[in-house]
């Protein structure tokens, strides 16, 4: 309608111009990794004010904003999730980036409850006649952030996808758009090595034919999608959209159609894989996009009956605390949605909670089984919570045992080269 396109022309502005109204003190929320609003993080750098706080989660790119120190006193990013632009940075020793601890599904509504939202900038697919633009790939906390945010900016992009679910906003909602055009950021399905295959396998012997499952990032979980081709009517229920369940839907696996919530569709919050994924989701009204404190609120998760999370960490306790998130004190990812969607599947009926894991890194030179964890690792999934590990030499179930006997199970899952070890140890903390 006419009428639409004139306010929409009216909002159009420039990079130079958005910089302009970021003021001292303010407080600006940019939209996540495949919705990423890269003009203005690559640009917001040359802000000329102080104390400005951005939140960003899960950087796709090494914007200057927190990469270089000359920007260090004038902005800070406040992170929900590292990638590795964010590590580099700490690396580096640069103080303008710091981790904001949080279960992903309150994120949002966290940040609305501590301070005053100032500005969502975002990305959206391009307007329709009625007036509508949608948020396109991640509603994680995008919407949420929009409602309350005093100004909301927009970067309007041909190659965002249109979607369905609770992702379009109204061009009254939106201050100011600004038109860009470039690729969507993209990660590649991983190769599984013979471990993270063998890692599969126990996996996919614990999948019953119509669970609803939920699918981490990462070599493991691709592993574990490609064995699931003999399964049957498995459906979705997902924080992140994942390039292996389209394969898994493309082969009859995934259906839909046993769930218990949202029978026949797939549910997600965001959705992040290579182009095949952004057309596959585009005008899809078999894809939901709904909220990040609706799709991981564990309530709703659990609602899906025989729920399945799969999920990887760096390290396990032989008490059964999951470290997914940082080594030692060094931060390198965050929760995200690993406890939300952990607890979710653990209270859902026959649901199971997995963390898989392979059994040593850095070349074999460390066991992830550890007696304790070491100082300043955070506990990403308590022990009262943790319920299935894997590892490439079998499963632990270790919901309801006892220390002792959890130690036990986690030895024997643990690296033949490390049991020993973790034996002696066990026995000097009393454990065993
Ligand atoms: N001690 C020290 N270093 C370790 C380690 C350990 N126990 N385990 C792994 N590492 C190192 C690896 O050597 C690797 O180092 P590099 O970056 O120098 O190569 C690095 O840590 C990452 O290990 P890797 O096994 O490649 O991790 P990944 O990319 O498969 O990611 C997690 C694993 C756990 C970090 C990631 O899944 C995560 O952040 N999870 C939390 C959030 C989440 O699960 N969300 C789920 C919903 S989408």
């Amino acid at each position: 309608m006419k009428k639409w396109k004139e306010l929409y022309r009216k909002k159009l502005t420039s990079i130079d111009d958005v910089l302009k109204l970021i003021k001292d003190g303010a407080t600006v929320v940019a939209g996540m990794t495949p919705m990423e609003p890269q003009v203005f993080l690559s640009e917001v750098h040359k802000v000329n004010s102080k104390n400005v706080q951005i939140f960003t989660c899960l950087n796709m790119k090494p914007y200057a904003f927190f990469l270089e120190k000359a920007y260090e006193p004038n902005i800070t990013n406040n992170s929900w999730f590292y990638g590795k632009p964010n590590r580099d940075a700490l690396k580096e020793g640069i103080r303008s980036i710091t981790y904001v601890p949080n279960n992903l599904h309150q994120a949002g509504t966290d940040l609305i409850a501590a301070r005053n939202i100032d500005f969502f900038v975002g990305v959206a697919s391009p307007m329709d006649e009625h007036g509508f633009l949608t948020l396109s790939a991640s509603i994680v906390y995008e919407k949420d952030i929009l409602e309350a945010a005093k100004t909301v900016i927009l970067e309007v992009n041909p190659a965002a996808p249109i979607t369905h679910g609770d992702t379009s906003v109204h061009i009254t909602e939106v201050d100011y758009i600004l038109e860009v055009d470039y690729e969507l950021p993209e990660v590649k399905p991983v190769q599984p090595g013979e471990t993270e295959k063998m890692i599969a396998y126990n996996i996919s012997e614990l999948v019953e034919d119509g669970s609803t499952i939920q699918l981490g990032i990462g070599a493991i979980p691709d592993a574990v999608a490609r064995l699931f081709k003999d399964k049957k009517d498995l459906g979705v229920h997902t924080e992140m959209l994942t390039e292996s369940m389209i394969d898994l839907f493309e082969m009859g696996v995934i259906t839909n159609r046993n769930k218990t919530l949202w029978k026949g569709k797939f549910v997600c919050t965001f959705a992040f894989g290579t182009k095949r994924m952004y057309e596959f989701v585009n005008s899809n009204p078999g894809v939901m996009f709904f909220r990040g404190k609706y799709v991981n609120d564990p309530y709703i998760i659990a609602q899906n009956e025989k729920m399945v999370s799969i999920n990887t960490a760096l390290m396990v306790d032989l008490t059964g605390n999951v470290c997914s998130e940082s080594i030692g004190p060094r931060h390198y990812s965050g929760t995200g949605g690993q406890l939300d969607t952990h607890r979710g599947a653990v209270m859902s009926k026959d649901g199971k909670g997995i963390i898989a894991l392979k059994s040593i890194a850095k070349g074999g030179q460390i066991s992830t089984i550890v007696p304790v964890l070491p100082e300043g690792s955070a506990v990403t999934v308590p022990r009262q919570d943790v319920d299935y590990v894997v590892t490439e030499y079998g499963v632990a179930h270790l919901r309801g045992r006892s220390v002792r006997e959890r130690a036990k199970m986690l030895i024997e899952i643990a690296h033949p080269d490390f049991r020993d070890w973790l034996k002696k140890e066990a026995k000097k903390l009393g454990i065993l």
